[in-house]
């Protein structure tokens, strides 16, 4: 062999003992990532955004097109809206939103890429009766996140599904989705920073995200869609304006925002803005600049009543109705998601926005685990909570809701990552976790194994 040649031979081994095969549930991508770009075997290479690929047990991970005929049957019991209306045709859409609560007589659609990051994760669960609890998740109604252009074809996917399902059944349909692409998303934080960003024509880019979310809802009109509109977006104006990314984003925020709110309301979906939760806007000082920035958000939508009203607590921990209140929220009036919503309720009123709420309360199962109330990143010790229904015992909430895919990250413990937010190095933060969006397994395992109710 020729010293060329032998150097060559060498090169080629190179990589493979440089970088190690990536273990499952590793990364395997994404920018800056210096690592492994192969997964051990029974498990592939998946993208999930920009900044990180994982290995993924199984070829038909999510990440990959996941085909809606695996999603599993929706069982009625679990569905919001209750028993669900069997042998009635589907309604006809129209621009004149139905009176009353949009769950109500509906079946919420179970969302074939959480099915399946459940279904690979109960797999690589060895302990039976904790994959028996884990598998069951994938029943429970949990929102869609259409947190990048190129996840809005998987909507298009899922109406389809929906569609044939009600057309087969008789059962209404609604599908659960999260407005959330805005130019320069999380502006106060960094672990969920977007795609787009204003000074790179952002605006114009959200429309076309919009445009494209709305024609894919044009073709299946006799599907309910309920949307829950770009978390913490405008929570961040009421209350960190003092962040400059946040008060260079006002502007566009609430333009962007008017732009989904008239689009969306045009092809009759159901609105919930996001309006942060009672630890955030609750606090006195608060409560009334929310009422008034969310009343005008209303009127720049022309009012229109597809804007139903806001969702709280979306992927956050708090209790909606505390046994008592955790100490962290000491000083505040509004302890809990209810006396949040019952006093923000009729501040909105005044201002001319009749909202009603939907409550997030995914991961909400186990209390007082928190140091201070603005901790959000993976909290140590949560469970998954009470399940999604209609009963919610208040006539201001439509529903409790499950918004945050439980096992999805809030954000990463990697400091090197450009998305590295340090909350998520805080002690009441569970490590290592991965890149916001991507299957968190150990964080699952403890979600499902704390469950409260229990699964
Ligand atoms: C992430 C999104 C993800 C969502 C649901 C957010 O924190 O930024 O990418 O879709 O959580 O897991």
């Amino acid at each position: 062999m020729s010293k060329f040649a032998s150097l060559l031979a060498l090169l080629a081994v190179v990589p493979s003992l440089a970088y190690a095969q990536s273990p499952v549930y590793g990364q395997c991508g994404g920018i800056g990532w210096t690592g492994a770009t192969t997964c051990v075997s029974g498990s592939v290479c998946s993208k999930q955004n920009d900044y990180y690929s994982q290995c993924i047990p199984g070829a038909g991970a999510p990440g990959t097109t996941v085909a809606p005929t695996t999603a599993p049957t929706a069982p009625a019991t679990s569905a919001p809206g209750g028993s669900p209306t069997t042998g009635s045709a589907p309604s006809a859409p129209s621009s004149t939103p139905a009176a009353g609560n949009p769950f109500t007589g509906f079946q919420v659609y179970l969302s074939p890429y959480y099915a399946a990051e459940i279904a690979a994760s109960a797999a690589a669960i060895t302990d039976s009766s904790l994959q028996a609890k884990a598998a069951s998740v994938a029943n429970i109604p949990t929102f869609t996140w259409l947190d990048s252009v190129s996840k809005v074809p998987d909507l298009g996917t899922y109406l389809a599904d929906a569609s044939a399902i009600q057309t087969k059944t008789g059962q209404k349909q609604l599908v659960p989705i999260v407005v959330y692409d805005l130019p320069d998303r999380d502006c106060a934080a960094k672990a969920s920073n977007g795609e787009f960003s204003i000074a790179d024509g952002g605006a114009e880019k959200y429309k076309d995200y919009i445009d494209q979310i709305v024609a894919q809802i044009k073709q299946f009109p006799d599907v309910r869609v309920v949307a829950v509109i770009e978390p913490d977006s405008l929570a961040n104006l009421v209350t960190n304006l003092n962040v400059q990314k946040c008060a260079n984003a006002e502007a566009t925020y609430k333009a962007s925002v008017t732009y989904a709110l008239q689009q969306l309301s045009s092809v009759g979906v159901y609105q919930y803005m996001d309006a942060g939760h009672a630890g955030w806007l609750g606090w006195p000082a608060n409560i009334q600049p929310a009422a008034t920035l969310f009343a005008e958000m209303f009127k720049s939508a022309n009012s229109s009543p597809f804007v139903r009203g806001l969702a709280t607590n979306v992927a956050n921990y708090n209790a909606l109705t505390a046994a008592s209140p955790d100490p962290i929220t000491q000083g505040n009036p509004n302890y809990d998601e209810s006396h949040y919503i019952n006093a923000l309720g009729p501040m909105l009123q005044s201002a001319g926005f009749p909202a009603q709420f939907v409550v997030d309360q995914g991961r909400a199962g186990q209390q007082n685990l928190r140091q201070q109330w603005g901790d959000w990143c993976n909290i140590k010790g949560a469970g998954f909570g009470t399940r999604p229904t209609t009963s919610t015992g208040n006539p201001l909430i439509d529903a409790i809701i499950w918004v945050k895919p439980g096992g999805e990250s809030d954000g990463t413990s990697n400091s090197s990552s450009p998305r590295y937010d340090s909350t998520c190095s805080l002690s009441d933060a569970t490590i290592p976790a991965p890149e916001a969006g991507t299957w968190f397994q150990a964080y699952f395992e403890t979600l499902v194994s704390k469950a409260n109710p229990p699964l």
